[in-house]
């Protein structure tokens, strides 16, 4: 008989239920909080979660009870669109988006092809995600299959629920990094068979965006689609005015962006399309229709000068919205730190976005676009248990700002707009701690 792996976490609990809305309060039945609660787990699982005066007469006498009172335990967070081969160059100074393409990533995904190189930025990027809170990330490796391996390999030994995929690109980019049309799609074949459903892994197709496919390539990777709607599909839409010039240019046959991927079956419920910023409410509609989510990445939109992403015209067609760091154009990987962007840019559009707002969306708003709620994103018996607990003393300053917070919601915004790394005291993925703060 195998040996049950159990022990209980006291702490205050948060998590959500439903979507909380856009008022300054939760929308009722949306939040579950429970400020001296108890999370119990067991096999990588939530066993039962509750106020611990009720739990603890159940719970098997000598099980581990790690005392977490005064901090606050949330979800682990999600990121739904990021790129681990551009972490070291995260800050590549003064580019729009196609110069820096050109002058900073693929420069620097050329690395990728060799074996160790990705084996040590997968460890590096994973070590990063654990340290900001990140449980679960949709990810971009680079062209070469290697990138890859490592990355699902170096997830897969550390227990984490990760979607990624190989880059597929066949034309408009250096020869280091790109496909011939069907090999590409080979290499994608062989990788999906390998790593696709194994533990907590998922498979994403990754076309980088309509200028570096030919309509051969999104076709077959359409083809992929159908095929097996258990996939995933991560792609960027409309981040930028020169990149959509150019979108028109090479695709004179679609009447829009959108319409290119549509025109290739890339549109669906599992389809992530990063930025989609210089879009119509027709276009938001067609996305809508379909299930298909946005990925809203506020800090690589300021960084690179893209625009400010309207949340509420998506939100107004029932457009499921997701939040990324899209690390390297973005400037920070720590989901906190992607809330604070993403309440800058509302600022600057007359949309304000509340911490509950935020914190539903990096956790159950994210798992549910991902598809992944079933497993992920909330604090509930048979979840797979990922979370983070955040410390609220973490640093004199928030501290500070903490004891003079009258509410919950005050609180949580605290968190939002101070919180980074350091607020971050323990990571936890499938049941064990993967990240514990120094100090
Ligand atoms: N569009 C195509 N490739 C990329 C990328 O790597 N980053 C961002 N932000 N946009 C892209
Ligand atoms: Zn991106």
């Amino acid at each position: 008989m195998t040996k049950t792996d159990s022990r209980v976490l006291r702490a205050e609990l948060l998590s959500f239920d439903a979507d909380p809305g856009e008022g300054d309060t939760p929308a009722e039945g949306s939040v579950r909080h429970l400020e001296d609660g108890a999370l119990w787990l067991e096999n990588g699982r939530i066993r039962a979660i509750g106020d611990y005066a009720t739990l603890a007469p159940d719970l098997p006498p000598g099980i581990d009870i790690i005392d977490h009172r005064g901090k606050l335990l949330v979800p682990g967070f999600i990121d739904s669109h990021v790129h681990y081969v551009q972490l070291e160059i995260m800050a590549s100074y003064g580019r729009q988006l196609l110069d820096w393409l050109n002058d900073y990533t693929f420069p620097e995904e050329c690395r990728f092809a060799e074996r160790e190189h990705a084996e040590r930025l997968s460890e590096a990027f994973l070590d990063e995600l654990l340290r900001v809170g990140t449980t679960t990330a949709q990810v971009f490796c680079s062209s070469h299959p290697a990138s890859v391996d490592a990355f699902f390999a170096a997830s897969h030994r550390r227990g984490l629920c990760m979607l990624a995929g190989k880059v597929l690109m066949d034309r408009h980019a250096p020869a280091g990094l790109t496909d011939d049309t069907e090999g590409g799609i080979r290499d994608t074949e062989r990788l999906i068979g390998d790593w696709h459903g194994k533990g907590r892994l998922g498979y994403s197709l990754t076309p980088r965006f309509a200028p570096t496919s030919t309509r051969a390539q999104l076709d077959a990777t359409g083809g992929l689609l159908r095929n097996d709607p258990g996939l995933w599909l991560q792609t960027h839409l409309a981040e930028n005015t020169g990149e959509l010039d150019w979108v028109a240019e090479l695709f004179p046959g679609s009447r829009d962006y959108l319409e290119v991927y549509e025109q290739s079956g890339l549109v669906g419920p599992r389809s992530t399309f990063a930025h989609g910023i210089h879009l119509d409410q027709e276009m938001r509609g067609r996305l809508a229709e379909r299930g298909a989510n946005l990925a809203f990445c506020p800090s690589s939109n300021m960084f690179l000068g893209s625009g400010l992403f309207d949340r509420l015209a998506a939100r107004d067609m029932r457009l499921n919205i997701t939040y990324a760091s899209d690390v390297g154009g973005g400037t920070d990987l720590s989901g906190l730190a992607t809330l604070k962007a993403a309440y800058q840019v509302g600022q600057l559009r007359g949309q304000p976005l509340t911490a509950w707002q935020g914190l539903y969306g990096l956790t159950l708003g994210n798992a549910r676009a991902l598809s992944l709620d079933h497993r992920i994103g909330r604090l509930a018996p048979g979840m797979e248990a990922d979370f983070v607990v955040l410390d609220p003393d973490a640093t004199p300053l928030l501290a500070r700002r903490h004891a003079r917070c009258r509410t919950l919601g005050e609180r949580l915004f605290a968190f939002m707009m101070l919180g980074d790394d350091r607020s971050v005291l323990e990571t936890w993925a499938g049941g064990r701690c993967r990240h514990r703060r120094q100090g």
